[in-house]
Formats: structure tokens, C-alpha cells, sequence
């Protein structure tokens, strides 16, 4: 038998897109790893159970990062002064080349994870780096965490620099080393497929790439569109192809199975169209997008085109981890672009952000991100006493001031999957 549980407190989430549900004083109750239900009151079936009070704070989902770097952690908040490609090559490519030393990337990589631990993330994205043991280490240290991740060793056979480069051959062996010891050896930790992004990978290994995400059925994640000098380097390698994501298309990397592009701020009509027939997920990364000097993807129009969305941290083009520093940073380049498209791109409200933040991106992983029935329990509690308010605050009020002007130091307790997360452990 499961043990069963219930959690109590002021219960926030987003089962539909904008539409928050409300349960104040309200329990939360689990069994195993997955919720049953929640309720007002316990029912007379459930009286016996364990309830964990939290008095008069707020319960959440836990955040959902939809694409970040784990090896660009040291770089977090520095050389944010180049757009994409000389990016890459000046701060980006040196620092993950480190990342061949499985010392050093102990040290990043325990770091990266307490950080997201602190910040609320239960479940994210993650790229690695070529480098296979760095990879295998990074899964290793999420499971011992206990925050759940999708992990990709990064492929890179061309246009990358000689220090930061694999044969063919190799990137594609290290890949399947990795598929098979670990698709199934953790619940809460698997592998990707990441090709860096187009021109770092040629059509052969993509290619290939494209074959073993359907021989060991995994997920697959890249970079789309992100920035003009990239897509005009793409057109150049591929004038074959009618756009970018035709290129990933081709190679069977463009939602065979479940796929996640960053960024997408560039992606024309027939992209789009592309990714709401395969379903392929944006991780929309503003932070990034405006350090790097990318743009504004249009979002609104992704998702009234059926686009699944979530949000992305993309450090360290973006220089904050906390989902929250990215749900604001949506708001405000939402409200920049509804200004410049001379209000035809109607802004987000912070109900629909915070949906994108939690069940949005939360869908790339099964049932995650909501508080209903099976959905894996998720959860964070926020101890918001330390805001400022003057005046008596409704449960959504309290959480857009948490969103706005709170920190991980707001966050008193984790779950992911219906375990509690303690801090992980530094080295
Ligand atoms: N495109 C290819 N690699 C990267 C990366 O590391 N960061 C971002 N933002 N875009 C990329
Ligand atoms: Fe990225």
C-alpha cells in the first residue's frame, strides 16, 4: 500500500490557461507520488491520514524550466554584451569546454542544482555538454537531489571550435552509451536528445540522432529561430530547406517524439504551422531574448495557434534562474510588444504566466504542473509574511506579490513527485 497524505494551506493553481483555482485552508491529498484530489474539507475516508498543516501559506506547483544550461552556471550574469553567435564563441564554448574535467563539473553542477532547489524548480530541462561523464554525473547529482530533469548530452560535429567538438562517430556512440544506461535506470531523471542546434550538427548526425529518439523513444531538444545571424547561417548550410525547423524536420527531430525548441522569437508561418501539427513545445526564454539581443517572440500567437508553451530560464543567455524573474520578464516584454504591434498582441495576465510557468511547461514532462487528480505532486510552500502588505490580500493577490517581489527565501518546503526535497548537498 502507497502511504497516503494530505498537505493544507491556501492551494493555488492553473488547471485551464488564465484561470486560476482557489482552495483557501483547503488539503491537498496524495498518495504515492500522485494526487488523488483536492478538497475543502477531508472527507470521512481520508480522517486518518497524515495532514501536513502549513497554517496560512500559500501552496503552489512547483516550477517547470523548460530549457537552461547547467554548464553555463560560472557565466551566470557575465558577457552578456554580444548577440548569439559571437556570444557562443567569445564566453559560451570556452567555459563548457571546462566541463571535460569531471572535477570541475562536480563543482558547477552541485551549485547549479542547490540554485535550483532554492528557487523553486522541481523539474527542468537541462542541457549538458559534450562531454559524456560530465552528463552522466549531472543525471547522477539530479536523482541524488531528488528534482526531476530531463538531461541531453549536447552534440557538436561542425562549426564548432576545436576544443569544443566530437567525430561523427563518437557523438553518436556516447549518445546511445548514454540511452541505454539511463532511459530507464531513474523515474525522475532521463535523457534527452540535444543537438546544440543546427549549425553545429550536419544532416548525418542529426540524422541519426533523429533515428535513436525513436529506437529508445525519447524526448528530443534544440534551439529554433532564436536570432538573425543564426537563421541566415542556417540558410546558407541549408538552402535545400524551406526554413530552420524543415532542417530538424528532415531529420526526424521535429516532434516524432516529444520535442522542445528554445526561444523560437524569429519562426515564420510555416514553422509555426509545423510545430502545432507535431506539437512541438516552445521554451520561451524573454531573459535571454533581451540580453542577447534577440527579440520578442510572439508567444500570444504561438499559443492561439495551438503552440504548446512553457517558460525557460536559458541561463546563461539568461542571467537568472528563478522562474519568477522569468514570469515577470514575460510581462513586461508582453507589454512592450502589445505596444508595438499597436495592441493587436494582447499582454498576459499574471494567471496565464503562471500557468505557462507550471502546467505549460509541466505537460513537456506527463502529468506535471497542476493539483489535479493524478497529476505527479509538485509543490512548493511560500511563506510570504516577510512581504509587505498594508491591508488584507486574496489568495491570488498574495501570489502576485510573491511573483513580483519574492524570492526562493519565500519558499519553506518542496515536493517533487510527492517526496519533500531537502536541501541537496554542496561538493
Ligand atoms: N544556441 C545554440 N547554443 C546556444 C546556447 O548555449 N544558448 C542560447 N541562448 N542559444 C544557443
Ligand atoms: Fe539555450
Amino acid at each position: 500500500m502507497q502511504k497516503i497524505f494530505a498537505v493544507k494551506g491556501n492551494i493555488i493553481f492553473t488547471k485551464e490557461f488564465g484561470k486560476y483555482e482557489i482552495f483557501e485552508n483547503g488539503y491537498i491529498v496524495v498518495r504515492g507520488k500522485s494526487i488523488i484530489g483536492v478538497y475543502k474539507e477531508l472527507t470521512e475516508e481520508y480522517r486518518e491520514i497524515r495532514v501536513e498543516d502549513h497554517g496560512d501559506s500559500l501552496i503552489i506547483p512547483g516550477f517547470v524550466d523548460l530549457h537552461l544550461h547547467a554548464p553555463q552556471f560560472g557565466n551566470l550574469g557575465l558577457g552578456l554584451d554580444k548577440e548569439l553567435m559571437p556570444w557562443l564563441e567569445a564566453y559560451t564554448f570556452p567555459e563548457e569546454a571546462k566541463f571535460s574535467d569531471v572535477d570541475y563539473a562536480r563543482k558547477v553542477y552541485s551549485a547549479f542544482i542547490r540554485e535550483l532547489w532554492k528557487n523553486g524548480t522541481t523539474r527542468a530541462c537541462v542541457f549538458a555538454t559534450i562531454h559524456k561523464n560530465s552528463s552522466k554525473l549531472l543525471m547522477e547529482m539530479f536523482a541524488e537531489a531528488g528534482l526531476s530533469a530531463f538531461v541531453g548530452k549536447v552534440n557538436m560535429n561542425r562549426n564548432s571550435p576545436e576544443f569544443l567538438i566530437e567525430t561523427t562517430e563518437d557523438s553518436i556512440n556516447d549518445t546511445r552509451e548514454i540511452l541505454e544506461e539511463y532511459s530507464k535506470k531513474y523515474d525522475l531523471v532521463k535523457p534527452i536528445i540535444t543537438p546544440r542546434f543546427v549549425p553545429t550538427c550536419n544532416m548525418e548526425l542529426l540524422k541519426a540522432l533523429g533515428d535513436l529518439a525513436k529506437e529508445f523513444n525519447v524526448p528530443v531538444q534544440s534551439h529554433l529561430s532564436e536570432n538573425q545571424g543564426e537563421i541566415s547561417f542556417v540558410k546558407e548550410l541549408h538552402p535545400e530547406s524551406r526554413n530552420y525547423a524543415n532542417v530538424y524536420e528532415e531529420a526526424g527531430l521535429f516532434g516524432q517524439t516529444p520535442t522542445v525548441m528554445a526561444h523560437c522569437v524569429l519562426v515564420d508561418e510555416d514553422e509555426i504551422e509545423l510545430m502545432a501539427k507535431n506539437k512541438v513545445f516552445v521554451a520561451h526564454s524573454p531573459n535571454s531574448n533581451c540580453n542577447l539581443s534577440s527579440g520578442i517572440a510572439p508567444i500570444r500567437r504561438l499559443i492561439s495557434r495551438g503552440v504548446p508553451v512553457g517558460l525557460a530560464s536559458d541561463i546563461s543567455g539568461g542571467h537568472s534562474t528563478s522562474m519568477l524573474d522569468v514570469i515577470v520578464n514575460s510581462a513586461q516584454v508582453a507589454n512592450l510588444k502589445w505596444i508595438k504591434s499597436h495592441r493587436v498582441e494582447k499582454p498576459f495576465t499574471t494567471a496565464e504566466l503562471f500557468y505557462l510557468a507550471t502546467k505549460g511547461g509541466g505537460q513537456f514532462f506527463g502529468k506535471v504542473g497542476s493539483f489535479e487528480e493524478g497529476y505527479e505532486f509538485d509543490a512548493l510552500v511560500i511563506d510570504d509574511s516577510s512581504l509587505p502588505a498594508f491591508r488584507p490580500l486574496s489568495v491570488e493577490q498574495r501570489l502576485q506579490k510573491f511573483i513580483y517581489t519574492g524570492d526562493g527565501r519565500n519558499i519553506a518546503e518542496r515536493y517533487v513527485a510527492g517526496k519533500r526535497v531537502e536541501e541537496p548537498i554542496m561538493y
